[in-house]
């Protein structure tokens, strides 16, 4: 029988830093009782989990506090503190492809073995799938002579500078409420909400990932009507559908994302699109899905 006493034993018989790959199991199906058996699994997770890890930083000297001069967050503590607040996570999403794209025992960010168990959601490799199906859609658009893209909710904008690259003479637009990056001839970001932002020309292209995912359905329809405003001719927007046990860790961290399936996101077109403008596309890990419309 799983109990509250179980899942703490769970935790303190961990190695001081984390759980490592044999604890994996063990620690999945603590974490998914709490989440799911407790009113408030985040004030477990602080007494129980957040305690234990903050403990093992300051006595390795590797306190994870964001002021002037001292280390960096890595992971388990970026996504615990928020430190830019919830919706401002490109930040996040920088350090996750920064422990993509070296390895992520190199990252300055991966320095528990918390943060090893979060690299290792298959959600985590789901993010290099959204970069690579980001890339084969955008060469299809471009082939059928799309010029002009709007990111909506683009981070430190690296995908937004990618696609800039990759149409000639093209014109970009980067909007998020969070991050401003850098403008340059032809790739434009803006500073704010796509809720409120009403576009000044036509867009080809428009692209969003990782920012639906915040949106309730009331919210996700609204953007969709919205996007009508850009007089797209593609639309592609990416919805994460996590496993649930990342969904009980992502829980007890604090963070409420909005999970979709295939059928989830077609039924959300229903009344905005026509069945025959909307297919949906899947990641082969399963956990990344993308509408894609075409008008
Ligand atoms: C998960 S990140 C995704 C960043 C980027 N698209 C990527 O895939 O790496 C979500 C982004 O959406 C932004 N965001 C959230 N709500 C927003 C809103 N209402 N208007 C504009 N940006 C928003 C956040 O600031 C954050 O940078």
């Amino acid at each position: 029988m799983i109990t509250k006493e179980w899942c703490r034993d769970v935790i303190y018989d961990l190695p001081g830093s984390g759980p490592l790959p044999r604890n994996y199991a063990a620690v999945e199906i603590a974490l998914h009782w709490i989440y799911n058996n407790l009113k408030n699994p985040q004030e477990w997770f602080e007494q129980v989990v957040m305690r234990c890890h903050r403990k093992y930083l300051i006595q390795e000297g590797l306190d994870f506090g964001n002021e002037k001069g001292r280390k960096p967050y890595n992971l388990m503590g970026h996504i615990w503190d928020v430190p830019r607040g919830y919706y401002g996570d490109g930040d996040l999403l920088q350090k996750m492809y920064d422990c993509l794209s070296i390895s992520e025992y190199e990252s300055v960010y991966t320095k528990t073995l918390w943060d090893h168990y979060i690299c290792a959601r298959p959600e985590m490799l789901s993010l290099q799938f959204r970069r690579s199906m980001f890339r084969e859609h955008i060469e299809v658009f471009i082939d059928k002579g799309a010029r002009s893209l709007v990111d909506l909710g683009c981070g430190n904008g690296s995908y937004a500078r990618e696609a800039w690259e990759r149409i000639p003479k093209g014109t970009v637009l980067g909007i998020d409420n969070d991050t401003r990056p850098a403008n340059d001839i032809g790739l434009t970001f803006i500073n704010q909400n796509v809720l409120e932002y009403v576009p000044h020309r036509q867009y080809d292209i428009v692209y969003s990932g990782g920012l639906f995912d915040y949106f309730n359905d009331k919210v996700f329809r609204k953007m969709l009507r919205r996007i009508l405003m850009y007089q797209p001719r593609f639309i592609m927007i990416g919805n994460i559908q996590q496993s649930p046990e990342t969904q009980a860790l992502m829980g007890c961290l604090g963070w409420k994302l909005f999970d979709r399936t295939r059928w989830d996101l077609l039924s959300l077109t229903v009344g905005i699109f026509s069945p025959e403008q909307v297919e949906v596309h899947t990641d082969f890990t399963g956990h990344q899905h993308f509408l894609k419309i075409t008008l």
